[in-house]
């Protein structure tokens, strides 16, 4: 996908209107100067979700999500951040001109889109096929409507037919001026091969049609279903590896499922195509497939996007377990709660969804989802016969080995409660047990990362240096401030406080700087920050402030300046013009000159008043607005969480957060989160000290006097600082 430039980008960001957004997926009331709904992310009944559009952002108060409108999208349709803004251009129908391709430039296409275009394509070939062709409406259409599967399915899912011929998609293809190249590239197309012969021909032939998309809705690959149920004949055709198609990074119907997933929080994952279309038909929409075969960490992670709590639904046997321990324990792994479901004796999901209402399958779902390790603890251990200790204990191993991967103690110290009672084993030969299986466990990854790494690395030393990021390259050639030993953990509370300030009001004018020959320039948060910071060389010691912090920097000695230009400049106009008005409705209405005097001498007040507001809305939302837009995916999700975090209130406030006074008294509130940060710091660098203290022996007499007379210059210090944080000084220090 073309990116979008950058003049557009701006115009999407200065129309997009957080309540205008909202209100598409959200109904809202006023309610003060704010608008309320209920929260789409999570489900609930009395309205937590805040809209503020002064600011031009909206949070939950319960579930914490939120952010500026792209951030509300991309969140909400689980979209890309060029999706976003693609989004937002359509609604707002501002253009984004892409242009025709010609016959030239449609060749330079490079491979990856034409892959796509011609899937594209063969799409709607397929789906054409499916109803308007006598052939696939007698069979295809027929077979879908005698397994039950609705219209309004075949077509979420656009579910289409390919003709029983040899060359029926090939020859429409070319018709329609396709490359034949990209058809074998897909695999659509199957080259002979016979010796010395060329020729193609399709690879899906009389099948039903589904295809894959990606997570944003391309179409990247199909699977053909036959319709005969001769066995000698494989069931399913599926498209090869392509590169716009890994199958093991792939999960059949998350993208029509994808906002049903975020929304519920919950995936169920089933095994077929058939599973997933007839439980979106029963109206369970969050369930995605695996396609047949077991799960891959890729798929893993794709669904990781989404949600954290995954069930798994398997046939009543065994077996199935078994074959699918390995997915199992990829899935604790990465830290996910994993819970089971089984169907009735003879059931798939298909089949039970096709044989229940909604609600039956809604209801069943709820009530009888068990967690996955009391499952296998139960299945398991049915199969082993009362007197067989040993395959007890193999039992047991199982299971425990799956706790092994959940990293969590507290979690895994709960399942080890929930086995010791299934299982009637004692809790501390469990746990020992457990330790035991950890150490296998993590000695295999310890294995499996050093292969990657030497794969990785082999891999690098080619790509390194084609690396086209600059970002990237940034990082890594600026050093970062060695001076102290920093605790980021310790750290990153004070950091967070300046960042806040830093994000909603980075460039806001709110102090005098004093300059090093006496005089005084105004300056913004950012400046007051920055050269408080400026003189301990200190950078933010957790990595996402830092590239935030930098970028502030960047937006200050770059477009600010001239944006804020630009905006004076109409800003002027405006306030002409109000002026204009104003010195027309006195001369018809006062009736002597000292009233118009007095009268024209309030308007001019009024109207510089009204001015000295806008510049400081401009000011102060100049650095929300890049940095909660930014396309750098690390920065604009510090600055949404900083924009929307739950915010516990300083002492200054005594009831709800009350924005205005916050800006009003941010000569005093930064200052002092800056002293704190320094104080912080300072109080780590003592311990640290002390620490050392503590370890010389009565040799090292000089070392220990040096410390001594460090810690005391370091209190000294943090005493001046407690002083300044008790007086709420304003004046910046100097040294
Ligand atoms: N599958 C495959 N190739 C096969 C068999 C199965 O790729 N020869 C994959 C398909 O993605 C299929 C899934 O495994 O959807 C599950 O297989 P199965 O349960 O046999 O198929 P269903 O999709 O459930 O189809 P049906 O209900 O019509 O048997
Ligand atoms: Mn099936």
């Amino acid at each position: 996908m073309p990116r979008i430039d950058q003049e557009t980008v701006n115009k999407i960001l200065d129309t997009a209107d957080i309540v205008d957004v909202v209100s598409d997926f959200v109904k809202l009331r006023r309610s003060g100067a704010n608008f309320k709904g209920l929260c789409p992310f999570h489900n609930e009944r009395t309205p937590s979700f805040s809209v503020n559009r002064a600011r031009n952002i909206c949070k939950c108060f319960s579930c914490g999500k939120g952010g500026s409108p792209v951030n509300f999208i991309m969140e909400h349709e689980q979209l890309s951040y060029q999706e976003a803004l693609r989004y937002l251009a359509r609604k707002y129908n501002i253009e984004i001109v892409e242009k025709e391709l010609s016959d030239q430039e449609r060749e330079a296409m490079n491979a990856r889109e034409a892959m796509l275009a011609v899937n594209e394509f063969a799409l709607t070939h397929f789906k054409n096929n499916l109803q308007e062709t006598d052939e696939g409406r007698d069979t295809a259409l027929a077979y879908l409507r005698h397994r039950g599967i609705s219209d309004a399915m075949i077509a979420r899912f656009h579910l289409g037919y390919s003709i029983d011929k040899s060359r029926s998609l090939i020859d429409a293809a070319i018709q329609a001026g396709y490359n034949t190249k990209y058809l074998v590239d897909t695999g659509l197309a199957i080259e002979s091969q016979r010796e010395g012969d060329k020729s193609l021909y399709d690879r899906f032939r009389g099948r039903v049609i589904f295809p894959v998309h990606s997570i944003s809705g391309r179409v990247i690959a199909f699977g053909g279903r036959t319709m005969r149920s001769d066995k000698t004949i494989a069931k399913y055709v599926n498209s090869p590896e392509s590169p716009i198609y890994h199958k093991n990074l792939e999960l059949y119907g998350l993208y029509q499922a994808k906002s049903a997933i975020a929304k519920k929080d919950k995936c169920i994952l089933v095994e077929g195509y058939l599973d997933v279309i007839s439980m979106h038909q029963a109206g369970v929409e969050n369930v995605v497939a695996s396609s047949g075969t077991s799960l891959t960490e890729g798929q893993i992670r794709a669904l990781r996007r989404f949600t954290d709590n995954v069930t798994l639904i398997y046939d009543a046997d065994s077996a199935g377990i078994k074959a699918s321990l390995r997915g199992i324990n990829m899935l604790l792994g990465e830290g996910l709660n994993v819970k089971v479901l089984s169907l009735p004796v003879g059931d798939d999901p298909d089949s039970f969804a096709q044989s229940h209402s909604s609600s039956e399958v809604e209801a069943y779902l709820t009530e009888n989802e068990v967690d996955i390790i009391a499952f296998m603890a139960d299945t398991l251990l049915k199969d082993v016969p009362a007197n067989d200790p040993t395959a007890k204990a193999k039992a047991i191993n199982n299971i425990l080995y799956s706790v092994a991967f959940v990293d969590d103690s507290v979690t895994a110290q709960e399942y080890i409660a929930v086995c010791s009672r299934r299982l009637d084993v004692p809790e501390q030969v469990l746990a020992s047990q457990l330790k035991v299986l950890r150490a296998k466990r993590l000695e295999e990854a310890a294995k499996e990362a050093g292969r990657r790494q030497a794969r990785e690395s082999l891999e690098n030393q080619s790509s390194e240096k084609e690396n086209d990021n600059p970002e990237a390259q940034k990082a890594s050639t600026v050093p970062d401030a060695p001076l102290l030993n920093l605790d980021t953990n310790r750290l990153k509370p004070f950091e967070e406080m300046l960042m806040r300030y830093l994000v909603r009001y980075g460039l806001l004018y709110i102090t005098q700087i004093v300059q090093p020959d006496g005089s005084s320039m105004p300056g913004t948060v950012f400046d007051l920050i920055d050269c408080e910071l400026g003189i301990d060389g200190y950078r933010m010691s957790y990595a996402p402030y830092r590239r935030t912090y930098d970028a502030i920097r960047e937006l200050k000695e770059g477009t600010w300046h001239n944006d804020r230009d630009i905006y004076l400049k109409t800003l002027d106009e405006d306030c002409a013009a109000r002026m204009a008005q104003a010195c027309e409705k006195i001369r018809l209405t006062a009736t002597s000159m000292a009233e118009i005097e007095s009268m024209e001498k309030r308007a001019v007040e009024e109207i510089e008043a009204y001015r000295a507001e806008k510049i400081n809305d401009f000011d102060a939302r100049y650095c929300q607005e890049h940095l909660a837009n930014s396309p750098d995916d690390m920065i604009r999700s510090t600055a949404n969480a900083l924009l929307i975090e739950r915010y516990t209130l300083s002492r200054i406030y005594t009831k709800q957060e009350n924005i205005e006074s916050e800006q009003d008294q941010l000569n005093i509130l930064v200052p002092r989160a800056v002293y704190e940060l320094q104080n912080a710091i300072i109080s780590g660098v003592i311990s640290d000290l002390s620490a050392e203290l503590a370890t010389l022996s009565s040799s090292e007499i000089d070392r220990a006097a040096e410390i001594i007379k460090k810690i005391a210059e370091y209190q000294d210090e943090q005493r001046n600082l407690v002083k300044i944080l008790g007086e709420r000084i304003i004046l910046p220090r100097t040294r």
